[in-house]
């Protein structure tokens, strides 16, 4: 009986990180956890309590007692289906403020490796191969050009943005949600050092989605 492996997939947000996970899981009959919706939701719910997203103590209470519901493309926070009204511009960017906080990063870590440590799960986020599961089996990063980024996110239909959405708009809080991503204190979006990195400017997702399962059978292979 083959091993069923960890495999995490971290970059920024357009790489490609969504459409990947979800073909790669498919195709091995892994569970695909996407742990950016648990902090959009997390975000969706402390604005529903009209908090403001910067208050740590009031939001790190709702990531640690809410129940999520990830399965098969559902995302519900606790009964309620947020799988379309996490896709705004408005929680873009309560969901990259949510992210910064220490005590919200934990309780999110903590349930994210319950869901994948029996393992046969395809997680991507910005810290999974970093800090979720360090001992990944398989680490990928994906990255692209900002302007094919912006491009993809402009174009993405499950995104609410993109209905008329200006390209230099779409490009502006992409970048700053990158740079809040990237610098912020705890778990910042950062290559793990054993990290396969694949850039996905002008590439097929097809030829992505090959090339990770190329890297995941050398590992199953190897395993003996
Ligand atoms: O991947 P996404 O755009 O849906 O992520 C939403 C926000 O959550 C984004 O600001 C990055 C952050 N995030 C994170 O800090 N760690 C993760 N593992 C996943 C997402």
């Amino acid at each position: 009986m083959m091993r069923r492996l960890i495999i995490a997939i971290d970059g920024p947000s357009g790489a490609g990180k969504g459409t990947v996970a979800r073909a790669v899981a498919a195709r091995l009959g892994y569970r695909h956890v996407d742990t950016g919706a648990m902090y959009r939701a997390v975000a969706w719910k402390a604005l529903q309590q009209g908090l403001d997203p910067r208050d740590e103590a009031n939001v790190a209470r709702i990531a640690d007692s809410a129940s999520f519901d990830l399965e098969q493309g559902r995302v519900r926070i606790d009964g309620h289906d947020v799988a379309r009204a996490i896709r705004t511009p408005e929680i873009d960017a309560a969901a990259a403020a949510v992210a910064r906080h220490p005590a919200v990063r934990r309780a999110l870590v903590a349930r994210q490796r319950l869901l994948g440590s029996g393992g046969g799960v395809v997680m991507e986020g910005r810290d999974i191969g970093t800090a979720v599961f360090p001992d990944a089996d398989v680490k990928i990063y994906l990255d692209a050009s900002p302007e094919e980024r912006a491009r993809r996110r402009a174009a993405d239909p499950a995104h609410a943005s993109s209905q008329g959405a200006q390209l230099t708009d779409v490009a502006t809080a992409l970048a700053a949600r990158d740079k809040s991503d990237s610098t912020r204190a705890v778990s910042p979006l950062a290559i793990a050092p054993d990290a396969v990195v694949i850039d996905t400017t002008g590439t097929d997702i097809d030829e992505t989605v090959q090339r990770v399962m190329e890297i995941v059978n050398w590992r199953l292979k190897t395993e003996g």
